[in-house]
């Protein structure tokens, strides 16, 4: 094939209707996609047909600053122009500060303790991965290496993360797993007391589990694990990738109950799109990784660490704890009461709507047919991760569509 014919073969791929070039050449382990997005704009995303949707989705809670976000936008723009990429041998100028940001947002309540520092990875798995790999080089010298965390928890897909989370269905087809995990029922103190072994160095849990069907810790779980863990002396590390940056009504899910984790990982809405995540560790154990320990070439790179550092900024402009919590709560409340529903979990602008029955994927349907994209979890819950820039009349319009997706369905 000459180089012309080559790059004729790229243009009439232009030609190709999008979503069948999609499921037939990207491998099978999303599902075919039904409808393919090709713009956004805030709260809102276009189909490749000229449809608009009211995203409630986010891209899993990843655009928190909406889509095409004009401050983040010219940022990575900018910054696509000055330096790209350099490798993790030299320092750069701008992922050190998001670093220095993260810091400062994971210690808000708690100044007076020594700064953290700051792993940069490119996804949540990979953050997990650090975290479980800096727990471990951590225990090293005591011979601890085991990791306890809860059962329908999700912490990625990768093969250390895949061994941490808790859902067997995921995990089944790709044994043997890494070994030194064990999974206990969430909301359960007694269970993970009774986990603990010699060799148990860290408990690992999400503030809110959320691919589990946005499933809420008791008020006093995340507090009492805490307890135990300084008791027995085991590292406390929250999984904050869909919780984290205001998606719950604080900076981080965990600081809805006052604890003060070793290490959090996040992702998602870090980089609104960009991919970047980071593996936060408190002072005196980040020092367990010593230089060659651990790596990823693009990790903190200028241009994702530019996404980050935009917004981060933007959110704190707009006060996004505070959005995410009043437009959390207008709402619940266009929820409460209504008879198809049994309850709503999680908080801010994270929810799940509990079904009465088993219909979520029928519901999700219809709300994309009406223009509102939503995610079912498991047959009774709809997941709702709007953006937090979304206005109060978008966000009330969208809601009623949802309702009249469940009226019709139920
Ligand atoms: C709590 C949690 N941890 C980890 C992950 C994995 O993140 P990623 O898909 O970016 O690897 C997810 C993804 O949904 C998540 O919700």
């Amino acid at each position: 094939m000459t180089n012309e014919s080559l790059l004729e073969f790229m243009d009439s791929l232009d030609d190709v209707d999008p979503l069948e070039l999609s499921n037939t050449i990207l491998m099978p382990n999303y599902g075919p996609a039904a409808i393919c997005l090709v713009k956004g704009e805030g709260a809102k995303v276009l189909d490749s047909t000229g449809r608009w949707y009211y995203d409630f989705l986010s891209g899993i809670a990843v655009a928190s600053l909406g889509h095409a976000n004009p401050a983040v936008a010219e940022a990575v723009s900018w910054q696509a122009q000055e330096l790209m990429h350099v490798s993790n041998i030299f320092a750069n100028l701008i992922g050190p500060k998001v670093a220095a940001m993260i810091d400062r947002l994971i210690r808000l309540e708690r100044l007076s303790s020594g700064p953290g520092r700051v792993f940069f990875a490119n996804s949540g798995a990979e953050a997990n991965e650090a975290a479980i790999k800096l727990a471990r080089k951590y225990g090293l010298e005591s011979g601890k290496h085991h990791i306890i965390t809860a059962l329908g928890s999700f912490h990625g897909r990768t093969m250390g993360a895949l061994s941490a989370t808790g859902q067997r269905s995921k995990q089944i087809p790709f044994e043997p797993l890494l070994p030194g995990f064990s999974h206990v029922p969430w909301n359960d103190v007694a269970a993970i007391e009774s986990a603990v072994t010699e060799a148990t160095v860290a408990v690992m849990l999400e503030p809110i589990q959320g691919e589990a069907g946005v499933i809420d810790p008791d008020e006093t779980y995340l507090g009492e694990v805490q307890q135990l863990c300084r008791s027995r002396d085991l590292l406390l590390i929250i999984d904050e990738v869909q919780t984290g940056f205001a998606r719950t009504g604080k900076w981080f899910g965990f600081q809805h109950y006052s604890i003060e984790p070793d290490i959090v990982t996040m992702a998602k809405a870090l980089g609104s799109g960009m991919p970047i995540s980071a593996c936060w560790a408190r002072e005196g154990l980040s020092e367990a990784f010593a230089p060659g320990d651990h790596g990823t070439t693009f990790g903190g790179q200028p241009l994702a660490a530019s996404a980050a550092l935009a917004t981060i900024r933007k959110l704190i402009e707009i006060d996004a704890p505070a959005r995410s919590q009043e437009l959390g709560e207008a709402m619940l409340k266009m929820y409460e009461g209504n008879a198809d529903i049994d309850s709503i979990s999680g908080s801010g602008l994270l929810r799940g709507i509990n079904l009465k029955s088993p219909s979520a994927k029928k519901v999700a349907l219809r709300a994309m047919e009406l223009g509102v994209i939503v995610n079912p979890i498991g047959e009774k819950v709809i997941r709702l991760a709007p953006p937090l820039i979304i206005s109060l009349p978008e966000l009330e319009s969208a809601c009623q569509l949802i309702l009249q997706a469940i009226s019709e369905v139920e």
